[in-house]
Protein backbone atom coordinates (compact mmCIF):
# COMPACT_ATOMS: atom_id res chain seq x y z
CA UNK A 1 0.00 0.00 0.00
CA UNK A 2 1.24 3.55 -1.11
CA UNK A 3 1.87 6.35 1.33
CA UNK A 4 0.83 9.71 0.65
CA UNK A 5 1.46 12.48 2.81
CA UNK A 6 -0.73 15.88 2.25
CA UNK A 7 -0.19 19.45 4.07
CA UNK A 8 -3.09 21.42 3.70
CA UNK A 9 -5.53 18.37 3.74
CA UNK A 10 -8.57 20.36 5.29
CA UNK A 11 -8.32 23.08 2.57
CA UNK A 12 -10.50 22.63 -0.55
CA UNK A 13 -7.84 20.53 -3.04
CA UNK A 14 -6.87 18.40 0.25
CA UNK A 15 -10.51 17.27 0.91
CA UNK A 16 -11.04 15.91 -2.74
CA UNK A 17 -7.54 14.70 -3.54
CA UNK A 18 -7.95 13.09 -0.26
CA UNK A 19 -11.00 11.25 -1.84
CA UNK A 20 -8.97 10.29 -4.56
CA UNK A 21 -6.28 8.59 -3.08
CA UNK A 22 -8.12 6.70 -0.99
CA UNK A 23 -10.14 5.24 -3.80
CA UNK A 24 -6.83 4.27 -5.46
CA UNK A 25 -5.99 2.33 -2.23
CA UNK A 26 -3.13 4.45 -0.86
CA UNK A 27 -2.89 5.04 3.62
CA UNK A 28 -3.67 9.04 3.65
CA UNK A 29 -1.62 10.99 6.34
CA UNK A 30 -2.42 14.61 6.47
CA UNK A 31 -1.17 17.16 8.60
CA UNK A 32 -3.74 19.76 10.60
CA UNK A 33 -3.59 22.64 12.39
CA UNK A 34 -4.47 22.76 15.98
CA UNK A 35 -7.75 25.44 15.79
CA UNK A 36 -10.26 26.75 18.74
CA UNK A 37 -12.89 25.36 16.89
CA UNK A 38 -13.28 22.91 14.49
CA UNK A 39 -11.46 22.99 10.89
CA UNK A 40 -12.14 19.60 9.32
CA UNK A 41 -15.24 19.97 7.65
CA UNK A 42 -14.44 19.07 4.18
CA UNK A 43 -12.88 15.70 5.32
CA UNK A 44 -15.27 14.74 8.30
CA UNK A 45 -16.94 12.57 5.81
CA UNK A 46 -13.82 11.00 4.91
CA UNK A 47 -12.15 10.30 8.92
CA UNK A 48 -13.03 7.25 10.73
CA UNK A 49 -12.18 6.51 14.25
CA UNK A 50 -8.84 5.35 14.51
CA UNK A 51 -9.67 2.73 16.46
CA UNK A 52 -11.30 0.61 14.28
CA UNK A 53 -9.77 -1.69 11.64
CA UNK A 54 -8.62 -0.60 8.06
CA UNK A 55 -8.53 2.70 8.60
CA UNK A 56 -6.44 4.24 6.15
CA UNK A 57 -6.96 8.33 6.94
CA UNK A 58 -4.56 9.73 9.61
CA UNK A 59 -4.16 13.28 11.02
CA UNK A 60 -1.17 14.58 12.37
CA UNK A 61 -1.28 18.27 14.00
CA UNK A 62 1.66 20.48 12.41
CA UNK A 63 2.15 23.70 11.24
CA UNK A 64 4.43 25.15 8.13
CA UNK A 65 5.79 27.55 10.26
CA UNK A 66 7.37 24.86 12.45
CA UNK A 67 10.11 23.12 10.84
CA UNK A 68 10.52 20.34 13.82
CA UNK A 69 6.52 19.51 13.20
CA UNK A 70 7.16 18.96 9.48
CA UNK A 71 10.36 16.62 10.11
CA UNK A 72 8.56 14.43 12.74
CA UNK A 73 5.81 13.83 10.85
CA UNK A 74 7.66 12.93 7.81
CA UNK A 75 10.03 11.01 9.83
CA UNK A 76 7.16 8.97 11.52
CA UNK A 77 5.05 8.47 8.36
CA UNK A 78 7.84 7.80 5.74
CA UNK A 79 5.29 8.60 2.93
CA UNK A 80 6.31 7.35 -0.48
CA UNK A 81 4.46 10.96 -1.83
CA UNK A 82 4.12 14.12 -0.56
CA UNK A 83 1.23 16.41 -1.54
CA UNK A 84 2.40 20.06 -0.21
CA UNK A 85 -0.98 22.31 -0.90
CA UNK A 86 -0.80 24.05 2.56
CA UNK A 87 -0.45 27.87 2.09
CA UNK A 88 -2.17 31.46 3.10
CA UNK A 89 -3.94 31.29 -0.33
CA UNK A 90 -5.87 34.34 -0.32
CA UNK A 91 -4.31 37.34 -3.24
CA UNK A 92 -6.36 39.99 -0.94
CA UNK A 93 -5.19 38.86 2.76
CA UNK A 94 -1.58 38.53 1.56
CA UNK A 95 -1.39 42.33 1.11
CA UNK A 96 -2.53 42.87 4.73
CA UNK A 97 -0.29 39.55 6.11
CA UNK A 98 2.69 39.90 3.24
CA UNK A 99 5.35 38.42 6.38
CA UNK A 100 3.26 35.81 7.06
CA UNK A 101 2.15 34.62 3.49
CA UNK A 102 6.19 34.97 2.65
CA UNK A 103 6.97 32.97 5.89
CA UNK A 104 3.92 30.29 5.19
CA UNK A 105 3.87 29.57 1.63
CA UNK A 106 7.93 30.17 0.53
CA UNK A 107 9.62 29.58 3.43
CA UNK A 108 6.93 26.81 4.72
CA UNK A 109 7.76 25.00 1.41
CA UNK A 110 11.81 25.59 2.26
CA UNK A 111 11.19 24.16 5.63
CA UNK A 112 9.37 20.84 3.76
CA UNK A 113 12.14 20.42 1.38
CA UNK A 114 14.88 20.66 3.80
CA UNK A 115 13.36 18.00 6.07
CA UNK A 116 12.63 15.82 2.57
CA UNK A 117 16.77 16.43 2.17
CA UNK A 118 17.62 15.08 5.23
CA UNK A 119 15.56 12.74 5.79
CA UNK A 120 16.36 11.70 2.53
CA UNK A 121 20.11 11.85 2.34
CA UNK A 122 19.96 9.45 6.19
CA UNK A 123 17.16 6.84 5.06
CA UNK A 124 18.31 6.24 1.22
CA UNK A 125 14.52 7.18 0.26
CA UNK A 126 13.45 8.79 -2.92
CA UNK A 127 10.38 10.63 -1.65
CA UNK A 128 8.22 12.44 -4.98
CA UNK A 129 6.88 15.58 -3.69
CA UNK A 130 4.12 17.88 -5.99
CA UNK A 131 4.63 21.56 -4.67
CA UNK A 132 1.36 23.51 -5.37
CA UNK A 133 2.02 26.85 -7.57
CA UNK A 134 -0.31 29.06 -8.88
CA UNK A 135 -1.17 30.98 -12.02
CA UNK A 136 -1.25 33.83 -9.71
CA UNK A 137 2.71 33.19 -10.11
CA UNK A 138 2.12 34.80 -14.04
CA UNK A 139 0.84 37.92 -13.03
CA UNK A 140 0.39 40.50 -15.94
CA UNK A 141 2.11 38.63 -18.06
CA UNK A 142 0.08 38.52 -21.15
CA UNK A 143 -2.32 35.01 -21.49
CA UNK A 144 -2.02 32.71 -22.80
CA UNK A 145 0.26 31.17 -20.09
CA UNK A 146 2.16 28.41 -20.30
CA UNK A 147 5.42 26.56 -18.49
CA UNK A 148 7.78 28.85 -20.45
CA UNK A 149 6.14 32.20 -19.97
CA UNK A 150 7.72 34.54 -17.67
CA UNK A 151 6.48 35.00 -14.20
CA UNK A 152 5.29 38.73 -13.27
CA UNK A 153 3.49 38.23 -9.90
CA UNK A 154 1.50 40.93 -8.46
CA UNK A 155 1.07 40.46 -5.06
CA UNK A 156 2.99 39.35 -1.76
CA UNK A 157 1.07 35.96 -2.38
CA UNK A 158 2.27 35.92 -5.95
CA UNK A 159 5.60 36.82 -4.71
CA UNK A 160 6.02 34.06 -2.17
CA UNK A 161 4.69 31.14 -4.88
CA UNK A 162 7.45 32.18 -7.44
CA UNK A 163 10.39 31.42 -4.59
CA UNK A 164 8.20 28.53 -3.40
CA UNK A 165 8.69 27.33 -7.61
CA UNK A 166 12.22 27.86 -7.91
CA UNK A 167 12.86 26.42 -4.03
CA UNK A 168 11.78 23.21 -5.22
CA UNK A 169 13.27 23.75 -9.02
CA UNK A 170 17.04 24.05 -6.71
CA UNK A 171 16.40 21.61 -4.67
CA UNK A 172 15.48 19.01 -7.81
CA UNK A 173 18.39 20.29 -9.56
CA UNK A 174 20.86 20.38 -6.33
CA UNK A 175 19.86 17.33 -4.61
CA UNK A 176 17.54 14.84 -7.33
CA UNK A 177 14.42 15.40 -4.68
CA UNK A 178 12.09 14.53 -7.35
CA UNK A 179 9.88 17.13 -6.62
CA UNK A 180 7.18 18.07 -9.42
CA UNK A 181 5.29 21.67 -9.55
CA UNK A 182 2.03 22.09 -10.80
CA UNK A 183 0.87 26.17 -12.03
CA UNK A 184 -2.79 25.48 -11.49
CA UNK A 185 -5.30 28.35 -12.88
CA UNK A 186 -8.02 28.84 -10.61
CA UNK A 187 -9.72 25.58 -9.72
CA UNK A 188 -13.33 25.98 -7.73
CA UNK A 189 -16.19 23.36 -6.29
CA UNK A 190 -19.29 23.45 -3.50
CA UNK A 191 -16.48 23.41 -1.35
CA UNK A 192 -14.61 26.14 -2.26
CA UNK A 193 -13.67 28.80 0.71
CA UNK A 194 -16.34 31.49 0.88
CA UNK A 195 -14.25 34.69 0.63
CA UNK A 196 -12.59 33.32 -3.05
CA UNK A 197 -15.46 35.24 -5.86
CA UNK A 198 -16.53 32.12 -7.38
CA UNK A 199 -18.18 30.73 -4.03
CA UNK A 200 -18.92 34.67 -2.62
CA UNK A 201 -20.99 34.48 -5.86
CA UNK A 202 -22.68 31.15 -5.56
CA UNK A 203 -23.40 31.67 -1.66
CA UNK A 204 -25.02 35.03 -2.13
CA UNK A 205 -27.42 33.63 -4.93
CA UNK A 206 -28.62 31.24 -2.81
CA UNK A 207 -29.40 33.18 -0.02
CA UNK A 208 -31.31 35.94 -2.28
CA UNK A 209 -33.21 33.46 -3.83
CA UNK A 210 -34.31 32.08 -0.71
CA UNK A 211 -34.74 35.77 1.12
CA UNK A 212 -31.59 35.40 3.74
CA UNK A 213 -29.89 38.35 1.87
CA UNK A 214 -30.42 41.58 -0.17
CA UNK A 215 -27.05 41.93 -1.71
CA UNK A 216 -23.73 40.82 -2.54
CA UNK A 217 -20.70 43.68 -2.21
CA UNK A 218 -17.99 42.75 -4.48
CA UNK A 219 -14.38 44.90 -6.33
CA UNK A 220 -13.59 44.19 -9.51
CA UNK A 221 -15.73 42.57 -11.87
CA UNK A 222 -13.63 42.81 -15.37
CA UNK A 223 -10.78 40.56 -14.40
CA UNK A 224 -11.03 37.81 -16.13
CA UNK A 225 -9.97 34.12 -15.22
CA UNK A 226 -9.54 30.56 -16.19
CA UNK A 227 -11.44 29.19 -14.02
CA UNK A 228 -12.03 24.79 -13.68
CA UNK A 229 -13.42 22.23 -11.45
CA UNK A 230 -11.20 21.04 -8.35
CA UNK A 231 -11.97 17.68 -8.41
CA UNK A 232 -10.57 17.44 -12.15
CA UNK A 233 -7.34 19.15 -11.07
CA UNK A 234 -6.14 16.89 -8.04
CA UNK A 235 -6.10 14.10 -10.45
CA UNK A 236 -3.74 16.30 -12.44
CA UNK A 237 -1.05 16.41 -9.09
CA UNK A 238 -1.58 12.26 -8.84
CA UNK A 239 -0.52 12.18 -12.10
CA UNK A 240 3.07 14.40 -12.36
CA UNK A 241 3.89 11.85 -9.07
CA UNK A 242 3.75 8.90 -11.34
CA UNK A 243 6.26 9.55 -13.53
CA UNK A 244 10.11 8.27 -13.12
CA UNK A 245 11.30 11.75 -14.10
CA UNK A 246 9.95 15.41 -11.86
CA UNK A 247 8.63 18.40 -13.87
CA UNK A 248 6.50 21.09 -14.00
CA UNK A 249 2.73 21.53 -15.38
CA UNK A 250 0.46 24.24 -16.13
CA UNK A 251 -2.85 22.95 -14.89
CA UNK A 252 -6.01 25.02 -16.72
CA UNK A 253 -9.23 24.60 -19.55
CA UNK A 254 -7.77 27.24 -21.35
CA UNK A 255 -10.67 29.18 -21.82
CA UNK A 256 -11.20 32.59 -19.61
CA UNK A 257 -14.03 34.78 -18.59
CA UNK A 258 -14.81 37.77 -16.36
CA UNK A 259 -16.65 37.99 -12.85
CA UNK A 260 -19.30 39.41 -14.52
CA UNK A 261 -19.65 36.58 -17.18
CA UNK A 262 -19.50 34.55 -13.63
CA UNK A 263 -22.20 36.50 -12.12
CA UNK A 264 -24.31 36.35 -15.39
CA UNK A 265 -24.28 31.78 -15.08
CA UNK A 266 -24.80 31.97 -11.63
CA UNK A 267 -27.92 34.40 -11.05
CA UNK A 268 -29.16 33.17 -14.71
CA UNK A 269 -29.06 29.68 -12.77
CA UNK A 270 -32.08 31.06 -10.63
CA UNK A 271 -34.09 33.56 -13.14
CA UNK A 272 -32.47 36.52 -11.22
CA UNK A 273 -30.79 39.83 -12.77
CA UNK A 274 -27.39 40.25 -10.81
CA UNK A 275 -27.73 44.41 -12.07
CA UNK A 276 -30.12 44.30 -8.65
CA UNK A 277 -28.72 42.98 -6.01
CA UNK A 278 -24.46 43.34 -6.60
CA UNK A 279 -23.15 46.63 -5.28
CA UNK A 280 -19.26 47.70 -5.38
CA UNK A 281 -17.46 48.00 -2.31
CA UNK A 282 -13.55 49.37 -2.74
CA UNK A 283 -12.55 47.10 -0.04
CA UNK A 284 -12.42 44.16 -2.32
CA UNK A 285 -10.13 45.91 -4.58
CA UNK A 286 -5.99 44.86 -4.54
CA UNK A 287 -3.84 47.18 -4.58
CA UNK A 288 -2.23 45.14 -7.75
CA UNK A 289 -4.60 43.32 -9.88
CA UNK A 290 -4.14 40.40 -12.03
CA UNK A 291 -6.53 40.99 -15.10
CA UNK A 292 -6.07 38.05 -16.96
CA UNK A 293 -5.06 34.71 -17.15
CA UNK A 294 -6.04 31.90 -19.25
CA UNK A 295 -4.09 28.62 -19.56
CA UNK A 296 -2.10 26.71 -21.88
CA UNK A 297 -2.31 22.95 -20.85
CA UNK A 298 -1.00 21.63 -24.05
CA UNK A 299 2.62 20.01 -22.21
CA UNK A 300 0.04 18.16 -19.39
CA UNK A 301 -2.76 16.72 -21.74
CA UNK A 302 0.21 15.92 -24.09
CA UNK A 303 1.94 14.09 -21.83
CA UNK A 304 -0.07 12.92 -19.24
CA UNK A 305 -3.01 12.84 -20.77
CA UNK A 306 -4.78 15.03 -18.78
CA UNK A 307 -7.61 16.58 -19.87
CA UNK A 308 -10.71 18.59 -17.73
CA UNK A 309 -14.19 16.92 -17.53
CA UNK A 310 -16.36 20.05 -16.30
CA UNK A 311 -16.66 23.28 -17.86
CA UNK A 312 -17.10 26.76 -16.95
CA UNK A 313 -21.02 27.00 -16.81
CA UNK A 314 -21.71 23.28 -15.53
CA UNK A 315 -19.41 24.33 -12.82
CA UNK A 316 -20.98 27.42 -12.11
CA UNK A 317 -24.41 25.60 -12.20
CA UNK A 318 -23.64 23.12 -9.73
CA UNK A 319 -21.95 25.40 -7.11
CA UNK A 320 -25.42 27.25 -7.15
CA UNK A 321 -27.51 24.09 -6.48
CA UNK A 322 -24.97 23.04 -4.25
CA UNK A 323 -25.47 27.03 -2.30
CA UNK A 324 -28.82 26.92 -3.19
CA UNK A 325 -29.65 23.67 -0.70
CA UNK A 326 -27.48 25.11 1.87
CA UNK A 327 -29.55 28.02 1.68
CA UNK A 328 -32.40 26.14 2.27
CA UNK A 329 -31.36 24.58 4.93
CA UNK A 330 -30.59 28.13 6.52
CA UNK A 331 -34.01 29.21 5.78
CA UNK A 332 -35.74 26.64 7.21
CA UNK A 333 -33.71 26.64 10.70
CA UNK A 334 -34.89 30.53 10.67
CA UNK A 335 -38.49 29.83 9.99
CA UNK A 336 -38.53 26.92 12.80
CA UNK A 337 -36.41 29.75 14.71
CA UNK A 338 -39.17 32.54 13.83
CA UNK A 339 -42.07 29.93 14.77
CA UNK A 340 -40.43 28.57 18.10
CA UNK A 341 -39.82 32.52 19.29
CA UNK A 342 -44.05 33.41 18.41
CA UNK A 343 -44.48 30.53 20.97
CA UNK A 344 -42.31 31.73 23.24
CA UNK A 345 -40.27 28.79 23.23
CA UNK A 346 -37.17 30.07 21.98
CA UNK A 347 -34.01 29.81 23.72
CA UNK A 348 -32.80 33.47 25.20
P1 LIG B 1 -7.38 26.40 0.82
O1 LIG B 1 -8.75 25.84 0.69
O2 LIG B 1 -7.20 27.80 1.31
O3 LIG B 1 -6.58 25.41 1.82
C1 LIG B 1 -5.33 25.77 2.36
C2 LIG B 1 -4.88 24.67 3.32
O4 LIG B 1 -3.62 25.06 3.88
C3 LIG B 1 -5.84 24.45 4.50
O5 LIG B 1 -5.83 23.09 4.84
C4 LIG B 1 -5.16 25.26 5.60
O6 LIG B 1 -5.48 24.82 6.91
C5 LIG B 1 -3.70 24.97 5.30
N1 LIG B 1 -2.80 25.94 5.91
C6 LIG B 1 -2.86 27.28 5.84
N2 LIG B 1 -1.85 27.84 6.56
C7 LIG B 1 -1.15 26.80 7.09
C8 LIG B 1 -0.02 26.71 7.96
N3 LIG B 1 0.58 27.82 8.42
N4 LIG B 1 0.42 25.50 8.31
C9 LIG B 1 -0.20 24.37 7.86
N5 LIG B 1 -1.27 24.38 7.05
C10 LIG B 1 -1.74 25.59 6.67
O7 LIG B 1 -6.57 26.27 -0.54
P2 LIG B 1 -6.88 25.35 -1.82
O8 LIG B 1 -7.78 26.10 -2.74
O9 LIG B 1 -7.22 23.99 -1.37
O10 LIG B 1 -5.44 25.36 -2.52
C11 LIG B 1 -4.46 24.36 -2.21
C12 LIG B 1 -3.08 24.87 -2.63
O11 LIG B 1 -3.08 25.15 -4.02
C13 LIG B 1 -2.63 26.16 -1.95
O12 LIG B 1 -1.23 26.09 -1.80
C14 LIG B 1 -2.99 27.25 -2.95
O13 LIG B 1 -2.18 28.38 -2.77
C15 LIG B 1 -2.71 26.51 -4.24
N6 LIG B 1 -3.49 26.93 -5.42
C16 LIG B 1 -4.85 26.97 -5.36
C17 LIG B 1 -5.57 27.29 -6.51
C18 LIG B 1 -7.08 27.35 -6.51
O14 LIG B 1 -7.64 27.93 -7.44
N7 LIG B 1 -7.75 26.73 -5.53
C19 LIG B 1 -4.88 27.59 -7.69
C20 LIG B 1 -3.49 27.52 -7.71
C21 LIG B 1 -2.80 27.18 -6.56
P3 LIG B 1 -6.81 25.38 7.69
O15 LIG B 1 -7.97 24.59 7.12
O16 LIG B 1 -6.51 25.07 9.11
O17 LIG B 1 -6.91 26.85 7.39
N1 LIG C 1 -12.10 37.25 -3.46
C1 LIG C 1 -12.76 38.21 -4.12
N2 LIG C 1 -13.77 38.88 -3.50
N3 LIG C 1 -12.39 38.50 -5.40
C2 LIG C 1 -13.09 39.46 -6.05
C3 LIG C 1 -14.14 40.16 -5.46
C4 LIG C 1 -14.50 39.88 -4.11
O1 LIG C 1 -15.40 40.46 -3.52
N4 LIG C 1 -14.63 41.04 -6.38
C5 LIG C 1 -13.92 40.88 -7.49
N5 LIG C 1 -12.97 39.92 -7.30
C6 LIG C 1 -11.96 39.52 -8.29
C7 LIG C 1 -10.53 39.60 -7.76
O2 LIG C 1 -10.06 40.96 -7.80
C8 LIG C 1 -9.82 38.67 -8.74
O3 LIG C 1 -9.45 39.37 -9.89
C9 LIG C 1 -10.89 37.63 -9.10
O4 LIG C 1 -12.13 38.15 -8.63
C10 LIG C 1 -10.65 36.27 -8.49
O5 LIG C 1 -10.43 36.42 -7.10
P1 LIG C 1 -10.35 35.15 -6.12
O6 LIG C 1 -11.53 34.30 -6.28
O7 LIG C 1 -10.04 35.69 -4.75
O8 LIG C 1 -9.12 34.31 -6.70
P2 LIG C 1 -7.66 34.74 -7.16
O9 LIG C 1 -7.62 34.60 -8.65
O10 LIG C 1 -7.23 36.02 -6.58
O11 LIG C 1 -6.76 33.61 -6.47
C11 LIG C 1 -7.17 32.24 -6.50
O12 LIG C 1 -6.63 31.61 -7.65
C12 LIG C 1 -5.20 31.55 -7.68
C13 LIG C 1 -4.80 30.87 -9.00
O13 LIG C 1 -4.83 31.80 -10.04
C14 LIG C 1 -6.69 31.58 -5.21
O14 LIG C 1 -7.22 30.28 -5.13
C15 LIG C 1 -5.17 31.46 -5.18
O15 LIG C 1 -4.78 30.68 -4.04
C16 LIG C 1 -4.71 30.77 -6.46
O16 LIG C 1 -3.32 30.64 -6.48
Amino acid sequence: MKRALVTGITGQDGSYLTEFLLAKGYAVHGIIRRASSFNTDRIDHLYEDRHKEHVNLFLHYGELGDATSLRRVIETTEPDEIYHLGAQSHVRVSFDQPLYTADVDASGTLRLLEAVRDIDGRTGRRTKVYNAGSSEMFGASAPPQSEKTLFYPRSPYAVSKVAAHWFAVNYREAYGIPVSNGILFNHESPRRGETFVSRKITRAVGRIYLGLQESLYLGNLDARRDWGFAGDYVEAMWLMLQQDDADDFVVATGESYTVREMLDVAFGHVELDWRDYVRFDPRYVRPTEVDHLCGDASKIRRTLGWEPRVGFEPLVRMMVDHDVELARGERMLTDHGHALAQRGLASP
